[in-house]
């Protein structure tokens, strides 16, 4: 479906902007520009959060000569999965509950080296008086059913515009390198062959997530005991 055509469907079963003095070129035009301010709401604040991550890396890496994040990548829900999702929720679609109900809309995922480098991370996130945490889960010390591993953080942030200070939330996945390549395959592996993941297999990529935590642990203790931490 190209892009106009998603727009005009949608408008067709969206209620909630159709305002009757306009025609359906207006609409469109409205709504297309609407998902343009809010796609550039939030990838300012995937912006904000970035360069804090690449400021608290440089920094370590000038004090302790080495990098605890390993890698980071960002991503922004599309209009169309944005519209998915609210209906999914049983949700209006419009802008205003998007804003108000989707906390993902901006994604953050960092990897870090070792598990007290998430926690270092997520402790300095915490610590910006200007970042408010909205929500936060810690699926290390609590690990999903499916063996899932990772901090979770959703903190909103202020985001500069030319003519006022707003605020975005973003939602910020920190994981080591053994608990990213774990998701990374399980996700391929359940979203593309959902209906051959029996409750064995479902078992088995448990048990893949509970040797992948013990060597995560391993490679702590090899850290701190070369660097002569207790
Ligand atoms: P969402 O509505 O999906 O965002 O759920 P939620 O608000 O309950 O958030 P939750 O903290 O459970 O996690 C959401 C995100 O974490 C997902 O979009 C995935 O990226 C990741 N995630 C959670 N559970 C799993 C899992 O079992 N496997 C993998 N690979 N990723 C997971
Ligand atoms: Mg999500």
């Amino acid at each position: 479906m190209s892009e106009m055509d998603f727009y005009m469907e949608t408008l067709e079963n969206l209620p909630a902007v159709i305002n009757s003095g306009e025609s359906m070129k207006e609409r469109v035009a409205t709504l297309v520009y609407d998902f343009m301010q809010l796609q550039h709401l939030y990838d300012s604040a995937i912006e904000v959060v970035k360069t804090y991550l690449n400021i608290i890396d440089s920094e370590f890496s000038m004090k302790f000569q080495r990098n605890p994040i390993h890698n980071i990548d960002s991503r922004l829900k599309s209009p169309q999965s944005i519209i998915g999702k609210l209906q999914k929720k049983g949700l209006p679609v419009s802008i205003e509950t998007a804003q108000k109900n989707l906390l993902d809309i901006a994604g953050i995922r960092v990897t870090c080296c070792y598990i007290n480098d998430i926690y270092a991370v997520a402790d300095m996130l915490c610590r910006r008086d200007d970042f408010t945490v909205i929500k936060q889960k810690d699926y290390i010390k609590n690990p999903k059913p499916s063996g899932y591993r990772s901090f979770h953080i959703i903190v909103s942030v202020p985001v500069y515009l030319s003519t006022r200070k707003t605020y975005a939330p973003v939602e910020i996945q920190i994981r080591t390198i053994a608990m990213d390549f774990w998701a990374s395959l399980e996700h391929q592996l359940k979203y593309k062959t959902a209906s051959a993941i029996t409750p064995e297999i479902s078992e088995e990529l448990r048990n893949c997530a509970d040797k992948i935590a013990e060597t995560d642990i391993q490679m702590q203790d090899i850290f701190m005991k070369i660097h002569d931490i207790d």
